[in-house]
């Protein structure tokens, strides 16, 4: 979406055109009323960065309407905890929903938090920061050592219709000085990466096994599949992986659906209880590591493999099946 061209970071006016479901001379033209300044490159008209929120408040010039955004609860507006205070703060900026947790799940988060009190917790797709307050918020009142290792691709946040109708430049500027301001600071490191590229070099970010894994990231098959598979074997005996939006007939994705009844429904080593959730119900599935799930890794390892390919179907192809399916 932003191409780093020269000095600048520029926007590709068709890209653009796509994201905020608008044609491609609507959007021209509002850039040619709004008198910035277009660049051409080998054919193509880009935007600069600097010039894109002037774009943005004249497409959606409903983005300040009250009625987009969560029902911030009285507690935590009358809360005088600087956490309490930030969020308040955050859930008012519109950029936030319906992409964050509510204050609901929110509250489900921090008190897990509070009964679990993990020592290790990693989270994939912070967003703004709102799930990783909660969940920084649960391990402060704990009292304990917990801390989080957030991980996001932190890029700018645009429009995408109907969903987000706001424009936060520099997510990860935003989450840091959010997390400062709740006091927050000393449980929490963000990490500028993609989840997988962290997942693979998982050993430089943490020396201990994961305790507490909540995972909100890519949420296609792929990309959930592949956060699943990556990070679940770094999660300790007994350790808690936690999935958001779980039922895609809500929430409109199925990543993690797919992974849960692949990987998870069935097999004896984890424990599953799915949640429902407020306001929308998009769902959780908390879910609890039993074993080292070997059967697990070796299913999908043999998957892929050429010897899988020339003994499924076979005698011992079909005992090897039945192995893997108990
Ligand atoms: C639904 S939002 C997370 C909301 C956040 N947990 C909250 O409640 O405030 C999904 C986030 O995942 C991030 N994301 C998507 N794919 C990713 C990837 N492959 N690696 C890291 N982050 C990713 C996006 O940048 C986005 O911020």
């Amino acid at each position: 979406m932003v191409a780093n061209y020269a000095t600048e970071d520029l926007y590709l006016l068709e890209d653009l055109s796509q994201r905020f479901r608008v044609t491609l001379d609507e959007i021209d033209g509002v850039a040619t009323a709004q008198k910035l300044n277009k660049h051409q490159i080998d054919g193509k008209l880009y935007l600069r960065k600097s010039e894109i929120k002037q774009l943005i408040d004249e497409i959606f010039p409903n983005v300040n309407d009250e009625s987009w955004g969560y029902e911030i609860p009285e507690y935590l507006q009358n809360s005088i905890s600087p956490w309490a205070k930030t969020l308040v703060k955050m859930y008012r900026e519109k950029f936030t929903y319906p992409a964050s947790v509510s204050p609901s799940q929110g509250e489900f988060l921090k008190s897990l938090m509070c009964n679990i009190a993990p020592k290790n917790v990693v989270e994939i797709g912070c967003f703004t920061g709102i799930s990783t307050i909660w969940l920084a918020a649960g391990l402060e009142q704990t009292g304990g050592a917990g801390n989080i290792n957030s991980i996001d691709l932190f890029e700018d946040i645009i429009p995408a219709p109907p969903y987000h109708r706001a424009y936060l430049p520099n997510p990860l500027e935003y989450a840091q000085n959010s997390i400062a301001s709740a006091q927050l600071a000393h449980r929490v490191k963000f990490h500028k990466s993609n989840s997988v590229a962290a997942g693979e070099r998982i050993h430089e970010i943490l020396s201990e096994p994961i305790d507490f894994i909540y995972i909100d990231g890519d949420h296609t098959k792929e990309g959930c599949e592949k956060d699943f598979m990556l990070f679940y074997p770094h999660v300790a005996i007994g350790g808690y992986i936690v999935l958001h939006d779980i039922y895609p007939e809500y929430c409109n994705w199925d990543g993690p659906r797919y992974t849960i009844d692949k990987y998870i429904k069935n097999s004896p080593h984890f424990e599953l209880m799915e949640v429902q959730t407020s306001p929308v119900n998009y769902g959780m599935a908390v879910i609890r590591k039993l074993s080292r799930a070997k059967n697990l890794e070796l299913r999908t390892k043999l998957k892929k493999t050429v010897i899988w390919q020339g003994i499924k179907g076979k005698p011992l192809g079909n005992f090897i099946k039945s192995y893997l399916s108990k």
